[in-house]
Protein backbone atom coordinates (compact mmCIF):
# COMPACT_ATOMS: atom_id res chain seq x y z
CA UNK A 1 0.00 0.00 0.00
CA UNK A 2 1.08 3.66 -0.83
CA UNK A 3 2.82 5.22 1.86
CA UNK A 4 3.99 8.42 0.74
CA UNK A 5 1.56 11.01 0.42
CA UNK A 6 1.65 15.17 -0.21
CA UNK A 7 -1.02 15.22 2.78
CA UNK A 8 -2.30 13.26 5.19
CA UNK A 9 -5.62 13.91 6.52
CA UNK A 10 -6.74 12.79 9.81
CA UNK A 11 -10.39 12.69 10.43
CA UNK A 12 -12.89 12.34 7.47
CA UNK A 13 -15.33 14.29 8.76
CA UNK A 14 -16.95 17.68 6.62
CA UNK A 15 -13.53 19.67 7.29
CA UNK A 16 -11.17 16.92 6.56
CA UNK A 17 -12.64 15.27 3.14
CA UNK A 18 -13.19 18.86 1.58
CA UNK A 19 -9.51 19.99 2.66
CA UNK A 20 -8.56 16.82 1.19
CA UNK A 21 -10.34 17.93 -2.12
CA UNK A 22 -9.36 21.04 -2.46
CA UNK A 23 -5.64 20.78 -1.71
CA UNK A 24 -5.86 16.75 -4.53
CA UNK A 25 -7.71 19.42 -6.52
CA UNK A 26 -4.29 21.27 -7.19
CA UNK A 27 -2.48 18.45 -7.59
CA UNK A 28 -1.84 17.34 -4.32
CA UNK A 29 -1.46 13.46 -3.43
CA UNK A 30 -3.79 13.80 -0.25
CA UNK A 31 -4.83 10.82 1.79
CA UNK A 32 -7.64 11.27 4.37
CA UNK A 33 -7.59 8.51 7.28
CA UNK A 34 -10.46 7.93 9.92
CA UNK A 35 -10.98 4.98 12.13
CA UNK A 36 -14.94 5.41 11.70
CA UNK A 37 -16.23 2.47 9.40
CA UNK A 38 -18.87 4.45 8.22
CA UNK A 39 -17.96 8.10 6.13
CA UNK A 40 -19.71 11.52 7.76
CA UNK A 41 -21.55 9.42 10.71
CA UNK A 42 -21.78 13.68 12.42
CA UNK A 43 -22.89 14.83 9.32
CA UNK A 44 -25.95 12.34 8.97
CA UNK A 45 -27.17 13.00 12.28
CA UNK A 46 -26.47 16.85 11.58
CA UNK A 47 -29.73 19.34 11.44
CA UNK A 48 -32.18 16.34 11.93
CA UNK A 49 -30.89 14.58 9.41
CA UNK A 50 -31.21 17.09 7.10
CA UNK A 51 -27.99 18.55 7.39
CA UNK A 52 -27.98 22.64 8.17
CA UNK A 53 -24.82 23.11 6.10
CA UNK A 54 -24.39 26.82 5.97
CA UNK A 55 -25.80 30.12 7.27
CA UNK A 56 -25.74 32.75 4.03
CA UNK A 57 -25.17 35.37 7.28
CA UNK A 58 -22.03 33.51 8.46
CA UNK A 59 -19.56 35.87 9.98
CA UNK A 60 -16.97 36.21 12.87
CA UNK A 61 -19.88 37.66 15.12
CA UNK A 62 -21.50 34.40 14.90
CA UNK A 63 -18.24 32.51 16.45
CA UNK A 64 -16.79 31.83 19.92
CA UNK A 65 -13.20 32.07 20.61
CA UNK A 66 -10.48 33.90 22.49
CA UNK A 67 -9.36 35.70 18.96
CA UNK A 68 -12.96 37.12 17.84
CA UNK A 69 -11.21 38.20 14.64
CA UNK A 70 -9.42 35.02 13.99
CA UNK A 71 -12.13 33.16 11.53
CA UNK A 72 -12.46 35.95 9.52
CA UNK A 73 -10.11 35.83 6.86
CA UNK A 74 -11.29 32.00 6.22
CA UNK A 75 -14.58 32.86 6.47
CA UNK A 76 -13.88 36.29 3.91
CA UNK A 77 -12.03 33.71 1.18
CA UNK A 78 -14.88 30.35 1.28
CA UNK A 79 -18.09 31.93 1.99
CA UNK A 80 -21.53 30.51 2.29
CA UNK A 81 -22.53 31.13 -1.18
CA UNK A 82 -19.29 29.44 -2.45
CA UNK A 83 -20.84 26.34 -0.31
CA UNK A 84 -24.22 26.69 -1.98
CA UNK A 85 -22.13 27.04 -5.53
CA UNK A 86 -20.95 23.32 -4.57
CA UNK A 87 -24.75 22.41 -3.64
CA UNK A 88 -25.87 23.58 -7.04
CA UNK A 89 -23.53 22.06 -8.75
CA UNK A 90 -24.11 18.75 -6.95
CA UNK A 91 -28.16 18.79 -8.27
CA UNK A 92 -28.71 18.59 -3.98
CA UNK A 93 -32.68 19.96 -3.26
CA UNK A 94 -32.04 22.39 -0.87
CA UNK A 95 -34.05 25.42 1.12
CA UNK A 96 -33.85 28.13 3.81
CA UNK A 97 -35.65 27.41 7.36
CA UNK A 98 -35.19 30.00 8.84
CA UNK A 99 -32.41 33.03 9.77
CA UNK A 100 -30.63 31.97 6.70
CA UNK A 101 -30.24 28.57 7.70
CA UNK A 102 -29.63 25.93 4.51
CA UNK A 103 -30.90 22.21 5.34
CA UNK A 104 -30.76 19.17 2.52
CA UNK A 105 -34.16 19.18 1.45
CA UNK A 106 -34.07 14.90 1.27
CA UNK A 107 -31.22 13.62 3.80
CA UNK A 108 -28.03 14.57 4.64
CA UNK A 109 -26.50 11.90 3.11
CA UNK A 110 -26.40 14.35 -0.38
CA UNK A 111 -23.76 16.10 1.83
CA UNK A 112 -21.63 13.00 2.23
CA UNK A 113 -22.23 11.95 -1.66
CA UNK A 114 -20.65 15.63 -2.52
CA UNK A 115 -17.54 15.42 -0.22
CA UNK A 116 -16.71 11.95 -1.36
CA UNK A 117 -17.39 12.73 -5.16
CA UNK A 118 -15.19 15.57 -4.81
CA UNK A 119 -12.36 14.18 -3.52
CA UNK A 120 -12.88 11.08 -6.08
CA UNK A 121 -13.10 13.66 -8.56
CA UNK A 122 -9.93 15.45 -7.41
CA UNK A 123 -7.99 12.44 -6.91
CA UNK A 124 -8.06 11.81 -2.88
CA UNK A 125 -7.94 9.26 -1.34
CA UNK A 126 -9.98 8.09 1.99
CA UNK A 127 -9.22 5.16 3.77
CA UNK A 128 -12.26 4.30 6.28
CA UNK A 129 -11.26 1.71 10.06
CA UNK A 130 -7.82 3.15 10.26
CA UNK A 131 -7.24 4.01 14.15
CA UNK A 132 -4.35 6.59 14.56
CA UNK A 133 -1.87 5.57 17.28
CA UNK A 134 0.39 8.25 17.22
CA UNK A 135 2.02 10.93 14.80
CA UNK A 136 5.42 12.87 14.79
CA UNK A 137 7.93 14.54 12.81
CA UNK A 138 10.97 13.51 11.07
CA UNK A 139 14.15 14.93 8.64
CA UNK A 140 12.57 15.77 5.35
CA UNK A 141 16.71 14.97 4.18
CA UNK A 142 16.55 11.85 5.33
CA UNK A 143 12.58 10.89 4.24
CA UNK A 144 12.09 11.99 0.70
CA UNK A 145 10.64 15.68 1.77
CA UNK A 146 8.49 14.29 4.23
CA UNK A 147 8.23 16.25 7.34
CA UNK A 148 5.71 14.00 9.85
CA UNK A 149 4.93 10.07 10.10
CA UNK A 150 1.82 9.14 11.32
CA UNK A 151 1.58 5.59 12.51
CA UNK A 152 -1.41 3.04 11.99
CA UNK A 153 -2.14 -0.50 12.31
CA UNK A 154 -1.12 -1.26 9.30
CA UNK A 155 2.39 0.53 9.29
CA UNK A 156 3.77 4.16 8.71
CA UNK A 157 2.39 6.70 6.39
CA UNK A 158 5.02 9.35 5.11
CA UNK A 159 3.62 13.03 4.27
CA UNK A 160 5.10 16.40 4.12
CA UNK A 161 1.61 18.30 5.51
CA UNK A 162 -0.64 16.69 8.33
CA UNK A 163 -3.92 18.37 8.46
CA UNK A 164 -5.14 17.99 11.92
CA UNK A 165 -9.07 17.67 11.69
CA UNK A 166 -10.15 15.29 14.24
CA UNK A 167 -13.30 17.45 15.09
CA UNK A 168 -13.96 17.81 19.16
CA UNK A 169 -14.82 15.58 22.20
CA UNK A 170 -18.98 15.65 21.36
CA UNK A 171 -21.12 12.26 20.76
CA UNK A 172 -18.10 10.22 21.61
CA UNK A 173 -20.48 7.11 20.41
CA UNK A 174 -20.25 8.02 16.90
CA UNK A 175 -16.05 8.58 17.19
CA UNK A 176 -15.04 11.70 18.83
CA UNK A 177 -11.54 11.58 20.38
CA UNK A 178 -9.15 13.61 21.82
CA UNK A 179 -6.51 12.70 19.39
CA UNK A 180 -6.33 16.51 17.79
CA UNK A 181 -5.40 18.12 21.29
CA UNK A 182 -3.16 15.58 22.08
CA UNK A 183 -1.21 16.16 18.97
CA UNK A 184 -1.35 19.66 19.62
CA UNK A 185 -0.10 19.39 22.88
CA UNK A 186 2.76 17.40 21.73
CA UNK A 187 3.94 19.90 19.60
CA UNK A 188 3.83 22.16 22.12
CA UNK A 189 0.67 24.17 20.87
CA UNK A 190 -1.60 25.33 23.81
CA UNK A 191 -5.19 24.01 23.68
CA UNK A 192 -7.76 26.87 25.26
CA UNK A 193 -10.21 25.34 28.02
CA UNK A 194 -12.83 22.71 26.29
CA UNK A 195 -16.64 22.42 27.18
CA UNK A 196 -19.69 21.10 25.77
CA UNK A 197 -21.89 23.57 23.91
CA UNK A 198 -24.97 23.91 22.09
CA UNK A 199 -26.14 21.93 24.68
CA UNK A 200 -29.25 22.06 27.48
CA UNK A 201 -28.31 23.11 30.68
CA UNK A 202 -29.64 21.65 33.74
CA UNK A 203 -31.10 22.60 36.90
CA UNK A 204 -30.78 22.83 40.79
CA UNK A 205 -33.84 20.67 42.56
CA UNK A 206 -35.51 23.66 43.45
CA UNK A 207 -35.97 24.98 39.87
CA UNK A 208 -37.21 21.27 38.96
CA UNK A 209 -39.55 21.11 41.96
CA UNK A 210 -41.14 23.51 40.22
CA UNK A 211 -40.54 23.14 36.62
CA UNK A 212 -39.30 19.78 36.68
CA UNK A 213 -42.67 18.40 35.67
CA UNK A 214 -42.81 20.46 32.60
CA UNK A 215 -40.85 18.45 30.69
CA UNK A 216 -42.19 19.28 26.56
CA UNK A 217 -43.36 22.97 27.65
CA UNK A 218 -42.01 25.68 25.22
CA UNK A 219 -42.17 29.17 25.29
CA UNK A 220 -40.66 32.12 23.44
CA UNK A 221 -38.43 34.13 25.06
CA UNK A 222 -35.15 35.91 24.93
CA UNK A 223 -32.06 34.18 26.95
CA UNK A 224 -29.34 36.52 27.76
CA UNK A 225 -25.73 35.54 29.21
CA UNK A 226 -22.93 37.17 29.27
CA UNK A 227 -23.94 40.08 27.06
CA UNK A 228 -25.13 37.87 24.11
CA UNK A 229 -29.05 37.84 23.49
CA UNK A 230 -30.85 34.72 21.49
CA UNK A 231 -34.65 35.22 20.79
CA UNK A 232 -36.39 31.79 20.46
CA UNK A 233 -38.29 28.95 22.06
CA UNK A 234 -36.87 27.22 25.74
CA UNK A 235 -37.56 24.07 26.51
CA UNK A 236 -38.58 22.86 29.68
CA UNK A 237 -36.88 19.19 30.12
CA UNK A 238 -36.64 16.79 33.29
CA UNK A 239 -33.52 18.05 33.90
CA UNK A 240 -33.75 21.86 33.07
CA UNK A 241 -34.22 23.53 30.22
CA UNK A 242 -32.98 23.39 26.56
CA UNK A 243 -34.49 24.52 23.17
CA UNK A 244 -32.92 26.60 20.68
CA UNK A 245 -32.55 29.71 22.89
CA UNK A 246 -30.86 27.75 25.52
CA UNK A 247 -28.55 25.82 23.16
CA UNK A 248 -27.22 29.59 22.02
CA UNK A 249 -26.98 30.73 25.00
CA UNK A 250 -24.92 27.34 26.71
CA UNK A 251 -22.02 28.77 24.37
CA UNK A 252 -21.56 31.88 26.10
CA UNK A 253 -22.41 30.24 29.64
CA UNK A 254 -19.55 29.27 32.05
CA UNK A 255 -19.90 27.66 35.36
CA UNK A 256 -21.76 29.51 38.17
CA UNK A 257 -23.12 32.26 35.42
CA UNK A 258 -26.37 33.25 35.34
CA UNK A 259 -28.85 33.19 32.47
CA UNK A 260 -31.70 35.84 32.17
CA UNK A 261 -34.92 35.04 30.40
CA UNK A 262 -37.45 37.29 29.41
CA UNK A 263 -40.69 35.16 29.32
CA UNK A 264 -42.54 37.64 27.20
CA UNK A 265 -40.00 39.47 24.29
CA UNK A 266 -43.10 41.36 22.52
CA UNK A 267 -45.55 41.83 25.21
CA UNK A 268 -44.42 43.79 28.50
CA UNK A 269 -46.38 42.33 30.98
CA UNK A 270 -46.09 45.03 33.60
CA UNK A 271 -48.45 46.94 31.36
CA UNK A 272 -50.38 44.35 30.11
CA UNK A 273 -51.08 43.85 33.87
CA UNK A 274 -51.62 47.38 34.81
CA UNK A 275 -53.84 47.95 31.53
CA UNK A 276 -56.21 45.09 32.49
CA UNK A 277 -56.70 46.34 36.08
CA UNK A 278 -57.41 49.73 34.83
CA UNK A 279 -60.16 48.02 32.72
CA UNK A 280 -61.61 46.81 36.03
CA UNK A 281 -60.35 42.97 35.43
CA UNK A 282 -61.30 40.84 38.36
CA UNK A 283 -59.97 37.73 37.07
CA UNK A 284 -57.00 36.28 38.96
CA UNK A 285 -53.30 36.80 37.87
CA UNK A 286 -52.95 33.52 37.38
CA UNK A 287 -55.81 33.68 35.24
CA UNK A 288 -54.31 35.98 32.76
CA UNK A 289 -50.80 34.43 32.57
CA UNK A 290 -52.31 31.41 31.58
CA UNK A 291 -54.03 32.98 28.88
CA UNK A 292 -50.73 34.35 27.23
CA UNK A 293 -48.81 31.03 28.37
CA UNK A 294 -50.45 27.64 28.97
CA UNK A 295 -52.47 26.85 32.36
CA UNK A 296 -49.62 24.43 33.57
CA UNK A 297 -47.08 26.76 32.98
CA UNK A 298 -49.13 29.74 34.51
CA UNK A 299 -49.24 27.73 37.68
CA UNK A 300 -45.58 26.84 37.92
CA UNK A 301 -44.94 30.77 37.44
CA UNK A 302 -47.54 31.20 40.42
CA UNK A 303 -45.06 29.02 42.46
CA UNK A 304 -41.71 30.04 41.46
CA UNK A 305 -43.26 34.47 42.08
CA UNK A 306 -45.16 33.65 44.81
CA UNK A 307 -48.48 35.50 42.77
CA UNK A 308 -51.61 35.59 44.81
CA UNK A 309 -54.58 35.35 44.24
CA UNK A 310 -57.34 37.27 44.24
CA UNK A 311 -59.37 39.79 42.00
CA UNK A 312 -56.38 41.79 39.51
CA UNK A 313 -58.35 45.02 40.71
CA UNK A 314 -57.33 44.63 44.29
CA UNK A 315 -53.65 44.35 43.56
CA UNK A 316 -51.37 47.49 44.45
CA UNK A 317 -49.98 48.89 40.74
CA UNK A 318 -46.08 48.34 42.51
CA UNK A 319 -46.79 45.07 42.86
CA UNK A 320 -47.90 44.17 39.08
CA UNK A 321 -44.54 46.76 37.34
CA UNK A 322 -42.17 44.52 40.16
CA UNK A 323 -44.11 41.05 38.95
CA UNK A 324 -43.52 42.33 35.34
CA UNK A 325 -40.21 43.13 35.56
CA UNK A 326 -39.25 39.88 37.28
CA UNK A 327 -41.22 37.76 34.58
CA UNK A 328 -39.02 40.20 31.94
CA UNK A 329 -35.61 39.37 33.68
CA UNK A 330 -35.94 35.69 35.42
CA UNK A 331 -32.27 34.97 36.72
CA UNK A 332 -31.57 31.21 36.88
CA UNK A 333 -28.28 30.05 37.67
CA UNK A 334 -27.87 26.31 35.91
CA UNK A 335 -25.29 24.33 37.31
CA UNK A 336 -24.07 22.67 34.61
CA UNK A 337 -24.33 21.03 30.94
CA UNK A 338 -26.04 18.14 29.38
CA UNK A 339 -22.55 16.66 28.73
CA UNK A 340 -20.65 16.04 25.54
CA UNK A 341 -23.41 12.84 24.96
CA UNK A 342 -25.70 15.36 23.77
CA UNK A 343 -23.38 18.58 22.85
CA UNK A 344 -23.69 19.80 18.99
CA UNK A 345 -20.09 20.81 19.94
CA UNK A 346 -16.88 21.79 21.73
CA UNK A 347 -15.99 25.17 23.31
CA UNK A 348 -11.94 26.03 22.78
CA UNK A 349 -9.57 23.78 21.49
CA UNK A 350 -5.89 24.27 19.39
CA UNK A 351 -5.36 28.20 20.66
CA UNK A 352 -5.58 30.69 17.59
CA UNK A 353 -2.36 32.11 18.55
CA UNK A 354 -0.96 29.25 17.26
CA UNK A 355 -2.23 29.59 14.21
CA UNK A 356 -2.25 31.49 10.93
CA UNK A 357 -5.58 32.91 10.41
CA UNK A 358 -4.56 32.42 6.38
CA UNK A 359 -3.84 29.12 6.09
CA UNK A 360 -4.62 27.25 9.74
CA UNK A 361 -0.93 26.15 9.76
CA UNK A 362 0.81 26.40 13.21
CA UNK A 363 2.94 29.10 12.90
CA UNK A 364 6.08 26.74 15.29
CA UNK A 365 5.37 23.62 13.05
CA UNK A 366 5.50 24.48 9.40
CA UNK A 367 3.74 21.50 7.75
CA UNK A 368 1.01 21.03 10.56
CA UNK A 369 -2.38 22.16 9.98
CA UNK A 370 -5.65 22.22 12.61
CA UNK A 371 -8.98 22.86 10.93
CA UNK A 372 -12.61 22.39 11.70
CA UNK A 373 -13.71 22.14 15.33
CA UNK A 374 -10.48 20.88 16.80
CA UNK A 375 -9.72 24.91 16.93
CA UNK A 376 -10.58 27.27 18.90
CA UNK A 377 -13.55 28.52 16.65
CA UNK A 378 -16.99 27.65 17.73
CA UNK A 379 -20.07 28.67 16.13
CA UNK A 380 -23.73 29.21 16.85
CA UNK A 381 -26.55 27.12 16.37
CA UNK A 382 -27.77 27.27 12.67
CA UNK A 383 -25.20 26.10 10.31
CA UNK A 384 -22.10 28.40 11.58
CA UNK A 385 -20.31 25.15 12.35
CA UNK A 386 -20.42 23.60 9.26
CA UNK A 387 -19.94 26.55 7.59
CA UNK A 388 -16.17 27.29 9.52
CA UNK A 389 -15.46 23.75 8.95
CA UNK A 390 -15.38 24.56 5.10
CA UNK A 391 -13.68 27.51 5.13
CA UNK A 392 -11.03 26.41 7.35
CA UNK A 393 -10.69 23.49 5.23
CA UNK A 394 -10.68 25.48 2.29
CA UNK A 395 -8.10 27.62 3.49
CA UNK A 396 -5.35 25.05 4.62
CA UNK A 397 -6.51 22.85 1.32
CA UNK A 398 -5.46 25.83 -0.57
CA UNK A 399 -2.00 25.97 1.24
CA UNK A 400 -0.91 22.81 2.58
P1 LIG B 1 -16.02 15.87 12.80
O1 LIG B 1 -16.28 15.54 14.22
O2 LIG B 1 -17.17 15.95 11.88
O3 LIG B 1 -14.99 14.84 12.17
C1 LIG B 1 -13.88 14.35 12.87
C2 LIG B 1 -13.54 12.99 12.32
O4 LIG B 1 -12.33 12.56 12.95
C3 LIG B 1 -14.59 11.94 12.62
O5 LIG B 1 -14.99 11.32 11.43
C4 LIG B 1 -13.91 10.98 13.60
O6 LIG B 1 -14.30 9.63 13.39
C5 LIG B 1 -12.45 11.19 13.24
N1 LIG B 1 -11.56 10.87 14.37
C6 LIG B 1 -11.59 11.41 15.62
N2 LIG B 1 -10.63 10.85 16.38
C7 LIG B 1 -9.99 9.94 15.60
C8 LIG B 1 -8.91 9.03 15.84
N3 LIG B 1 -8.34 8.95 17.04
N4 LIG B 1 -8.51 8.23 14.81
C9 LIG B 1 -9.11 8.31 13.58
N5 LIG B 1 -10.13 9.15 13.32
C10 LIG B 1 -10.56 9.96 14.32
N6 LIG B 1 -23.30 22.03 12.63
C11 LIG B 1 -23.90 22.77 11.66
O7 LIG B 1 -23.29 23.69 11.14
N7 LIG B 1 -25.18 22.46 11.27
C12 LIG B 1 -25.90 21.43 11.81
O8 LIG B 1 -27.02 21.12 11.38
C13 LIG B 1 -25.28 20.69 12.87
N8 LIG B 1 -25.98 19.71 13.53
C14 LIG B 1 -25.34 18.95 14.47
C15 LIG B 1 -26.07 17.93 15.12
C16 LIG B 1 -25.43 17.13 16.05
C17 LIG B 1 -26.21 16.05 16.76
C18 LIG B 1 -24.04 17.32 16.33
C19 LIG B 1 -23.32 16.43 17.29
C20 LIG B 1 -23.35 18.35 15.70
C21 LIG B 1 -23.99 19.18 14.78
N9 LIG B 1 -23.31 20.24 14.17
C22 LIG B 1 -23.96 20.99 13.21
C23 LIG B 1 -21.88 20.50 14.44
C24 LIG B 1 -21.06 19.92 13.28
O9 LIG B 1 -21.48 18.59 13.02
C25 LIG B 1 -19.56 19.91 13.61
O10 LIG B 1 -19.16 21.18 14.05
C26 LIG B 1 -18.76 19.51 12.38
O11 LIG B 1 -19.18 18.23 11.93
C27 LIG B 1 -17.27 19.49 12.69
O12 LIG B 1 -16.60 18.97 11.58
P2 LIG B 1 -15.11 18.41 11.73
O13 LIG B 1 -14.79 17.83 10.40
O14 LIG B 1 -14.23 19.44 12.30
O15 LIG B 1 -15.20 17.26 12.82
Amino acid sequence: MENRWDIIVLGAGGAGLFCAATAAARGRRALVLDHADRLGKKILISGGGRCNFTNTGAGPANYFSDNEHFAKSALSRFTPQDFLELVKKHGIPFYEKKFGQQFCRDSAQSVVDLLKNECEGAGAEIRLNTKIEKMGSCAPEENGGARFWVRTAEGNLYAESVVVATGGLSIPKIGATDLGYRIARQFGLEVTELAPALVSLTMGDDFLRVFGGLSGVSVDSTVTVNGKSFRENILFTHTGLSGPAILQASLHWFTGDAIIVDLSPDLRLDDFLLAEKKAGSRKEIKTLLAERFSARFAEALVTEFAIPGGPLIEKADQKLRELGQQLHAWRLVPVGTGGYGKAEVTRGGVSTAELSSKTLEAKKVPGLYFIGEVVDVTGWLGGYNFQWAWASAAAAGSSS
